[in-house]
């Protein structure tokens, strides 16, 4: 560090100079002494921190999957259904995909009860994954219109995609990831097509167990005038016809047979449990769930313990 050529001149004048004024003769070569000092060691941690910000962000590890989109799954459901969201808070807690970043969260319209304030409030501090829309709790009275078209107003960030799932279907995450994967990320709507034996999917709209729009088309239903002039209905109908009005969602996939209904439940829409699944409609009863759980050995993960005796 070269030191201010300031300090060194004049020595003599300074040692003749009485001991008060060689102080205040000092102060200021101390001074400079003192900023460069902080100059320099400012320069040092900026350069330390951008060293370990830059490693931090470098793939470390090339055998970890990339992630390569983003998905919200809002499972709209009442208030009321505390049970229910406990037990799929389970179900999707204990499942993750490693190549997409997926966040399930719970949706349904204002709170009617004084103790609904407390308790969803108690949830959201301890799970933040509930989403309160501007509706009232009526059957086809636009929950679905308004789920979509509010999201770009209340999200914090947009996702690849928007999923619209219900409370009584039992999402595979990874198989759904690896299925979206290798989708187009715009103009998509994906799920199940409606009549149960069809296998076209641009013919009709796809069913409201769970399907997924792509975001440009989560911001088409905010925008468009033709989804805010047709929103009583079934729900999930009205999604595919202002989808056809608008000419919109050119990438149109029916995942049959990976999404179904519980079997026996539905016609022509159920068949057998099959290893390939994504999605299973119409749990109802503990014992269609228990079914489905332990065909697909959720539980098999459960470790030995001397804590328990399952
Ligand atoms: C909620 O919706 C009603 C109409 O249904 C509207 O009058 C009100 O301004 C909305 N509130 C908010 C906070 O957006
Ligand atoms: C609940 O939603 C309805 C819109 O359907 C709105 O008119 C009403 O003001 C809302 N209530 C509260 C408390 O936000
Ligand atoms: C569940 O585990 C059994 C026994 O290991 C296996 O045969 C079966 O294929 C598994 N089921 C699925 C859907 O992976």
């Amino acid at each position: 560090m070269n030191l201010p050529s300031k300090v060194f001149v004049n020595v003599k004048i300074y040692l003749k100079m009485p001991r008060r004024r060689r102080i205040l003769a000092t102060l200021p070569s101390l001074a400079i002494i003192i900023i460069t000092t902080f100059f320099l060691f400012n320069i040092y941690v900026k350069s330390q921190s951008k060293f370990t910000s830059q490693t931090a962000a470098t793939p470390h590890d090339s055998h970890q999957p990339k992630i390569q989109f983003s998905l919200l799954i809002g499972i709209l459901t009442r208030a009321d259904a505390y049970d229910r969201r406990h037990f799929l808070r389970l179900i999707y807690g204990i499942q993750s995909s490693a190549i997409a970043k997926i966040d399930v969260k719970f949706v349904f319209c204002n709170l009617t009860k004084p103790e609904q304030k407390l308790l969803i409030s108690l949830e959201i501090l301890r799970y933040n994954d509930i989403i309160i829309l501007n509706c009232s709790e009526n059957m086809n009275s636009g929950k679905t219109y308004t789920y979509f078209s509010s999201l770009p107003g209340i999200l914090p960030h947009r996702y690849d995609y928007v999923m619209k799932a219900d409370d009584d279907v039992y999402l595979r995450l990874e198989p759904l990831a690896l299925s979206l994967s290798v989708k187009p990320r715009s103009d998509l709507y994906y799920g199940f097509v409606i009549p149960c034996p069809s296998m076209n999917p641009f013919v009709h709209y796809m069913s409201g167990m769970g399907f997924v729009l792509s975001w440009d088309l989560v911001e088409w239903i905010r925008e468009s005038e033709i989804a805010a002039k047709d929103i009583s209905g079934p729900e999930d109908r009205l999604v595919g016809k202002w989808l056809d009005m608008g000419n919109k969602a050119r990438n149109r996939y029916s995942n049959k047979p990976a999404m179904y209904d519980y079997p026996g439940t539905n016609g022509r829409c159920s068949h057998e449990l099959i290893p390939d699944t994504i999605a299973v409609h119409r749990l109802k009863r503990w014992d269609q769930w228990q079914n489905v759980l332990n065909y697909f050995n959720v539980t098999r993960q459960l470790k030995q313990s001397k804590l328990y005796t399952i």
